[in-house]
């Protein structure tokens, strides 16, 4: 197992799903965590006691990442508590899933701002430190429906692609800096965000995998802890699908 020990890390939306099994699986290797939640602090305390009774260290912190002020004051507590930020894992997200002709302009924008303008701005004020420090791992969370679209997604999906387009972008401009930047892309994973598919949807889509199953938070918290250990030092720009071979 890759140790991540003296590593500071900021995982956002991270009081439920995937952002969740990302912070315990990164604390369960040493790094020191900060977990992100918008509206859920008892669910944010919980995974702090997961964190904190497992021996590991870790700290919860209320903010909107969608707000440029939320972010700021996210990455600041980092640095206040810890000293530095070694890891950003721009995981919170959402949906408003409907077709085109049904979908308002908030819904767009809802989408847009909580899972793509949140990982622009969480990653602007992380990378100042990082640049200073020459050193910097972030990944971002993408999904299958940023790679290949998704109807009733043209929210989301765009919000994905979007952060795709801004992994390869960042990976290039801070490459010099010993910074990685990749993306990790689920298939289905169950959780708040996807229990409430319906069930034919489901059965059309498992036959399209060829594992034939949904990928597991824990899958996808090894693929971001892989990423974001010195292993995977010389791996930048990348997007690293983990949805049982759905996309290739
Ligand atoms: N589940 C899947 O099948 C799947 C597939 C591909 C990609 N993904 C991506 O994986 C990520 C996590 O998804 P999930 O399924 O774990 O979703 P989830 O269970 O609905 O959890 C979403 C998390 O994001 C947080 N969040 C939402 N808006 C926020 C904001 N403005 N500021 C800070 N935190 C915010 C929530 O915090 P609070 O509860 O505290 O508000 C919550 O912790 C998302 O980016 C999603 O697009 C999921």
């Amino acid at each position: 197992m890759t140790t991540l020990q003296e590593k500071v890390a900021v995982v956002t939306g991270a009081s439920r799903g995937i952002g969740r099994g990302i912070a315990i699986e990164l604390a369960k290797r040493g790094a020191s965590v900060v977990i992100n939640y918008h509206s859920s602090p008892d669910a944010a305390n919980e995974v702090l006691a997961a964190i904190t009774e497992a021996g590991g260290t870790a700290m919860a912190f209320q903010a909107d990442v969608s707000t440029e002020d939320g972010a700021n004051a996210l990455l600041k507590a980092a640095v206040d508590a810890y000293g530095k930020v070694d890891i950003l894992v721009n995981n919170a997200g959402t949906t408003r899933d409907n077709v085109i002709m049904m979908m308002k302009a908030d819904d767009f924008d809802t989408v847009l701002n909580t899972n793509l303008r949140s990982a622009w701005l969480c990653s602007k004020a992380a990378v100042r430190g990082m640049m200073r420090k020459r050193y910097g791992r972030v990944i971002n969370i993408t999904s299958v429906s940023g790679v290949s679209g998704q109807a009733g997604q043209t929210n989301y999906s765009a919000s994905k692609a979007g952060i795709i387009g801004l992994t390869k972008a960042l990976a290039r401009e801070v490459g010099t800096r010993n910074i990685t930047v990749n993306a990790v892309a689920p298939g289905f994973v169950l959780t708040d965000l996807t229990k409430d598919l319906p069930e034919d949807l489901i059965n059309q889509m498992i036959p399209l995998i060829p594992l034939g199953r949904w990928a597991t938070i824990e899958e996808v918290a090894y693929a971001v802890a892989f990423l974001a250990s010195d292993e995977a030092a010389c791996i930048t720009g990348q997007v690293l699908n983990v949805d049982g071979g759905m996309i290739m």
